[in-house]
């Protein structure tokens, strides 16, 4: 199995993630990316530059995934452009792979004439912000008024982008903007999206790929993301992701494999994003309907992580993990013989760190032999590996290491809690 990946197709996948809403990806972050690279492509400027402004444009906001419906659909133009610009920044500012990034982003929303908050302004605003900046203003004007002909808003667009110039925009960028989007072609592209496709795989020849490690890197940063959108699972997709290694090791997997695995378990609820704030932070136990809508969230990571073709047993480690042995889990029903054993580990791992850790209407741990108890009837019952969750509990106390942190923040209560080892 291969283990690298062009950037540009891990990042317009995970890109995906960052709009998640009940209808699906809104794919604002793909129509940004490709206003802001043509602008790049008409700038004489180095060929890494362009390359910073595809990928930045790509996850431009990532600082306000998770609260896409509330900040982005509700009223068209949003409010807390710095907030999110400066989260996005926050989040990535101390990654090997991401790093570069961080400034983009952080300056996406700064105004040309410094009318803003305390940034900076003018050409002190990196290009690629103010590349992505008026790309974005764009692809906003663009989703506001979608329901008109996309050709019939060619012309009120560009009036509104040349009145920003030299107020919120870059007017060098502008003009640049102006004049390739004079074309008819251009506009039905960014609405065409079976040309989607051919647009990004244009621009991945010749790159350097991503290596395992970056990409570990990468995910971690998702699991941040996923993990904070609700309280009550702060770690979660860390420890799932810990787990899940810790077993695919036992089981003999590769170290590549095992590193591929430590991803898997990283992102196995990315499609968590989609699901709305209400329903994942309630303070008890979901409704029947909250646990329908619930179910769309192993969908939306499999869709995602699907579009990895290069990596191809990441999407079914990740996202079968409410799959059964009996063939009647969530949401593609797989038949047990076809649930593979990473899908398998995965799913373990799931369990096992959702009855570990606190929850709003569970006061208490559970203890080691509760969890054990609750996890082996599963298993009776074909729902989760047997043999797996044996091997689980022949391990346990590695399998827990650093989880009794949770409560307290600190070790000192190592053995007090519920599901300590015992
Ligand atoms: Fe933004
Ligand atoms: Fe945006
Ligand atoms: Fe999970």
């Amino acid at each position: 199995m291969l283990y690298n990946i062009h950037p540009l197709k891990l990042f317009r996948a995970l890109s995906l993630s960052l709009e998640l809403s009940h209808d699906g990806s809104a794919r604002h972050h793909w129509r940004t990316a490709m206003i802001a690279s043509r602008i790049a492509e008409e700038l004489p400027i180095e060929d890494s530059e362009r390359q910073l402004v595809l990928h930045a444009s790509l996850l431009h906001d990532i600082g306000a995934a998770a609260h896409w419906d509330e900040e982005f659909v509700g009223d068209g133009a949003f409010e807390g452009a710095a907030q999110h610009a400066e989260a996005g920044y926050r989040l990535l500012k101390d990654s090997r792979a991401l790093g570069r990034l961080a400034l983009p982003i952080r300056y996406h929303h700064a105004r040309w004439d410094g009318m803003g908050a305390a940034e900076p302004a003018g050409k002190a605003i990196p290009l690629a912000a103010r590349i992505i900046h008026a790309a974005n203003r764009m692809e906003t004007l663009l989703a506001e008024e979608k329901r008109e002909h996309v050709l019939l808003q060619q012309r009120p667009i560009l009036k509104t982008l040349a009145s920003e110039a030299g107020k919120e925009l870059d007017p060098a960028v502008v003009a640049v903007l102006l004049q390739i989007a004079e074309k008819e072609s251009f506009w039905l592209d960014l609405i065409n999206y079976q040309y989607y496709d051919r647009f990004f795989s244009l621009r991945m020849e010749g790159h350097m790929h991503l290596q395992l490690a970056e990409i570990l890197d990468i995910a971690e940063i998702f699991a941040t993301l996923i993990d904070q959108a609700s309280q009550f699972t702060a770690r979660h997709s860390r420890f799932v992701s810990q787990v899940a290694a810790l077993l695919a090791e036992k089981k003999g997997f590769c170290q590549m494999e095992v590193t591929a695995m430590r991803i898997a378990g990283l992102l196995h609820d990315l499609g968590k994003l989609s699901i709305p704030a209400h329903v994942l932070e309630k303070e008890g136990k979901l409704a029947p309907e909250e646990q329908t809508i619930m179910r769309q969230h192993t969908y939306y990571t499999y869709r995602i992580l699907s579009e990895l073709d290069d990596f191809p047993l990441i999407s079914q480690w990740a996202a079968y993990h409410h799959e059964t042995l009996d063939g009647e889990g969530y949401p593609f029903r797989v038949p047990g013989e076809q649930l593979r054993l990473g899908s398998r580990i995965v799913a373990v791992a799931d369990v096992f760190v959702a009855l570990t850790e606190p929850r709003p209407y569970r006061p208490k741990l559970l203890t080691r032999h509760q969890v054990e108890e609750i996890m082996q009837e599963r298993a009776a019952k074909n729902k989760l590996d047997d043999g797996l969750v044996k091997l689980l509990f022949q391990h346990y106390r590695e399998a827990c290491a650093g989880m009794h942190k949770w409560e307290n923040g600190d070790a000192e209560n190592e053995g007090k809690n519920g599901a300590m080892p015992s």
